[in-house]
């Protein structure tokens, strides 16, 4: 039986694992092997099946974090999901992975201001150019594009504004261009939007936010499709961006109530709208309303 979205959000670890409802913490640094051929067996496995949850040193994740990507994995319905140490680490996991110098960004305007620093400022000193596009004119997206353009990074809905974009639309250009694509899904989550499904290449979430859901931990994830795989996976080893086990713990607890507390964030959103579209002095950030304010 196919398990609904909201069934295996409750469920999650327990399917991953057969003992305790939540996955117990495996904190390590060395890993302990009987013998040289039960090392050189997991480094074979490992080479084999590089998604597999196969490890011989703390950093590569312990089965902890693994069970928390597989649970993202299907949550994302992605390939692959990479957890980093906050959610900051994997929107430049995502970038460190597919841009060098010489190539151009082109970045949705409205994005969280640190990877506007990060884009704008700091790449700019390894010879890469960021433009930014304004999310309600697709056309400025399309104009910006060059020979040079090797990442199109758009941040949906975007961090204060709020803005919703023609996502479709813009994996489509994308592809006619082969230029790559990573979206920064922090506000929707896999709850409500799934980019790799929609064609993206690279999907973030800060899990510090909604996974977690308890303001206690500090995570991110970076969903990929087959394409750039291998490309995130070389990143996240040289970079050793890599989320800790007790983190990953309570991110996976979290989970469970995602949809709960989602729903009712949503619920709560919508009765807040309709109080303050009251006040002809407040002028309304709200996407479902028609006269919804763009900047
Ligand atoms: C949209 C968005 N992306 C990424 C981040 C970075 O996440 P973290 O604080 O987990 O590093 C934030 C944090 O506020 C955010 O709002």
């Amino acid at each position: 039986m196919v398990k609904s979205f909201k069934t295996f959000l409750k469920h999650t670890a327990k399917d991953f694992h057969n003992q305790s409802v939540n996955p117990p913490v495996v904190r390590a640094s060395t890993i302990i092997f009987k013998s040289m051929k039960h090392i050189r067996k997991t480094q074979k496995k490992a080479q084999k099946n590089p998604v597999g949850g196969h490890y011989d040193y703390g950093r590569q994740g312990t089965s902890t974090t693994y069970i928390l990507q597989k649970i993202l994995t299907k949550l994302e319905d992605s390939y692959h999901v990479f957890t980093t140490p906050t959610g900051f680490g994997s929107v430049f996991l995502a970038i460190f992975s597919v841009v060098r110098p010489g190539d151009e960004i082109i970045a949705a305007d409205p994005v969280y201001s640190p990877t506007r620093v990060l884009t704008k400022d700091f790449l700019k000193e390894f010879n890469i150019k960021t433009i930014f596009y304004n999310p309600h004119d697709l056309k400025t997206l399309e104009r910006s594009i060059t020979k040079k353009t090797k990442l199109i990074f758009v941040e949906n809905p975007g961090s204060n504004t709020f803005d919703f974009q023609d996502l479709g639309k813009i994996v489509s250009i994308a592809k006619r261009y082969k230029i790559l694509t990573a979206i920064d899904n922090t506000w929707g989550t896999p709850y409500y939007l799934k980019p790799i499904k929609l064609g993206f290449d690279m999907s973030i979430v800060s899990a510090t936010k909604y996974y977690s859901g308890h303001s206690d931990v500090m995570g991110g994830s970076l969903a990929v499709n087959k394409k750039v795989f291998q490309k995130v996976k070389a990143a996240e080893k040289i970079t050793g961006l890599r989320l800790g086990p007790d983190d990953a713990y309570l991110i996976t607890r979290g989970l469970r109530t995602l949809d709960v507390r989602l729903d009712r964030h949503r619920e709560n959103a919508k009765k807040i709208a309709a109080f303050l579209s009251k006040n002809k002095k407040i002028k309304l950030l709200y996407p479902f309303k028609k006269k919804f304010l763009k900047f």
